[in-house]
């Protein structure tokens, strides 16, 4: 049986500033998704990349005495190491600089030209340099650009233009033909919502009198493309458009993870280019909130934005990435403080989920030499049906919100289980049962219970924190088939795997520290 397949994607980015934590989070979230479909028996492909044309790039290489193929490069090179820092699990790195994505590109405008979708007409317009777009008046605030809070520039120009308005009612069916096409749902009432207007047709060129930093019109070499109409053809360029295996075999599965600020180009723009160019549609748009910084907008002028190379150096890579798959309810803002992160390190990772580990281990140390007990299946179905059958709850309440592309719900049910495991450690108080004889069945049971559990928890966590999944794993002997950590959810829910007993020749060592408590004691 052939496996269904899954194709995530981010946004590929700007290299005009460097990497910070609003483009970790989405390569983040984007690998946790993907790792989650791997556990479903999915087979992924997961591309991230960088965009590298533009007026931006041509002034950014100038301000560092470079050109603007040197400046990419750098810049790129910095995308491009952060991935192994964030235990990013991409299968491909796009470069829009790179010539067969250009080639793809070139294939695509001259498809759509030959198709007399692309037209060339004068225009005057108002064109904001920093979004590298002409605006209209509707669009603007107090006149100025919503994003950059200056105002456009008068520009009169003949230029091409793409005929998006004639997929406006298209578009507007398939989005209401397919709920979730564009998910959460507020994201989907904000392009519906846009699409009440008529659509403008969209320029799709520059002059290179303006503009030389681009990909060449392959019908008017005058012309440059416009960076949108270069950007987001990565995602089937990156593919191996059109006839590349890859692109048959993932291409109709698309995922695209991006945050609320280039929804528009996301789900107006490609749409229609695709549906122009007669390629199938993505599958679903899935999009984020922002990331504050203690409360504000990260800007360069206010000096707060975040570093996540040095955020991860400070306090651990896994610590950061369940901070922030924990903290943002999937589609809205959120706020990082230093201070809320160093909450959830020192109670959800280091008491809940580390002390449990430390606990229980500990105990099968103490009281059998580092040796798991085998359960008394006569105790295990009188009284602990509970820890199994919250077992359960929790991995359909996980499947069901990952799948839902609710992140955060999905780890709070893994820390809803890890809670209900420590209070039952409480309340059948293991210390006691060890000092009475007769309760050395029941001691078994609970301990053999408390590493099953621990299991399911080792597992489930896999996509948010691969590592520790990994470590939690060995430290109970415990082998995946790759030693990554993944488990197919569908084999997780068996309960009772974990080998016991001494003939199972597994002997646990002294149990890691997961997470060290990090010292919030004024100094
Ligand atoms: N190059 C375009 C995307 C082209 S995709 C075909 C671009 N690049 S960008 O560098 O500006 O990246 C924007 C993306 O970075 C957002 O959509 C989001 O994924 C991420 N973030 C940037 N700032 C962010 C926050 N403050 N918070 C969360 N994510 C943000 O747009």
């Amino acid at each position: 049986m052939t496996k269904n397949t899954k194709y995530f994607t981010t946004p590929i980015y700007y290299v005009n500033a460097q990497p910070h934590i609003g483009h970790a989070y989405t390569s983040i979230v984007t690998d946790i998704a993907t790792r989650f479909h791997k556990m479903c028996n999915h087979e992924t492909y997961f591309l991230t990349g960088t965009d590298e044309h533009g007026d931006k790039i041509v002034q950014a290489a100038e301000n560092q005495g470079t050109t603007p193929q040197k400046y990419v490069d750098k810049i790129s090179a910095l995308f491009q190491n952060l991935l192994p820092e964030l235990n990013i699990s991409n299968n491909d790195f796009i470069r829009t600089t790179n010539p067969e994505h250009i080639k793809v590109v070139e294939q695509m405008l001259s498809k759509i030209y030959e198709s007399g979708d692309i037209y060339f007409s004068s225009y005057e317009g108002l064109y904001c340099v920093g979004c590298e777009r002409f605006y209209q008046e509707r669009e603007l605030v107090n006149g100025k650009c919503p994003d950059h809070n200056i105002e456009p520039k008068k520009v009169k120009e003949s230029n091409y233009f793409f005929s998006m308005s004639k997929y406006q009612t298209w578009l507007i069916d398939h989005i209401n033909n397919n709920p979730d096409f564009i998910r959460p749902k507020q994201y989907k009432n904000e392009i519906l919502s846009f699409l009440k207007e008529p659509l403008e047709d969209l320029c799709i060129s520059r002059p290179k009198s303006r503009l030389t930093w681009g990909i060449t019109l392959p019908f008017d070499r005058e012309y440059v493309t416009y960076v949108w109409f270069d950007a987001l053809v990565n995602y089937i360029s990156g593919l191996g458009f059109p006839d590349g295996e890859l692109f048959n075999k993932f291409w109709n599965t698309a995922e695209h993870f991006v945050a609320k600020d280039i929804i528009k180009p996301h789900g107006i723009y490609w749409p229609t280019m695709l549906k122009a160019a007669g390629i199938d549609i993505y599958q679903h748009l899935n999009v984020h909130g922002f990331w504050n910084i203690e409360g504000n907008k990260m800007s360069k002028s206010i000096g707060n934005v975040a570093d996540p190379s040095e955020i991860i150096e400070r306090y651990g890579l896994d610590q950061f990435r369940y901070f922030l798959a924990r903290e943002m309810t999937f589609g809205l803002d959120a706020n990082f403080t230093e201070k809320t992160l160093v909450a959830r390190i020192n109670s959800d990772l280091a008491n809940d989920l580390g002390n449990l580990l430390s606990r229980v281990l500990a105990m099968v140390q103490r009281y059998f030499e580092g040796s798991i007990p085998l359960p008394d299946k006569k105790i295990e179905n009188k009284d602990n049906i509970s820890l199994k059958g919250h077992a359960d709850i929790c991995i359909t309440t996980f499947k069901e919100k990952m799948e839902n592309i609710e992140f955060h719900k999905g780890t709070a049910a893994i820390w809803d289980f890890i809670s209900v495991m420590n209070k039952y450690i409480d309340t059948n108080a293991p210390w006691t049962l060890a000092k009475d004889e007769a309760q050395k069945s029941k001691l078994e049971t609970v301990l053999y219970n408390l590493v099953e559990g621990l299991r399911v928890v080792s597992s489930l966590i896999y996509p948010i924190m691969p590592d520790t999944s990994a470590t939690m794993q060995k430290a109970m002997g415990l082998e995946s088939k790759n030693n990554d950590g993944m488990f197919l959810i569908d084999e997780i829910s068996c309960w009772g795997q974990i080998k016991g007993g001494k003939e199972s020749g597994i002997k646990l060592d002294k149990p890691p520290i997961l997470f060290p408590r990090i010292d919030v004691s004024p100094k």
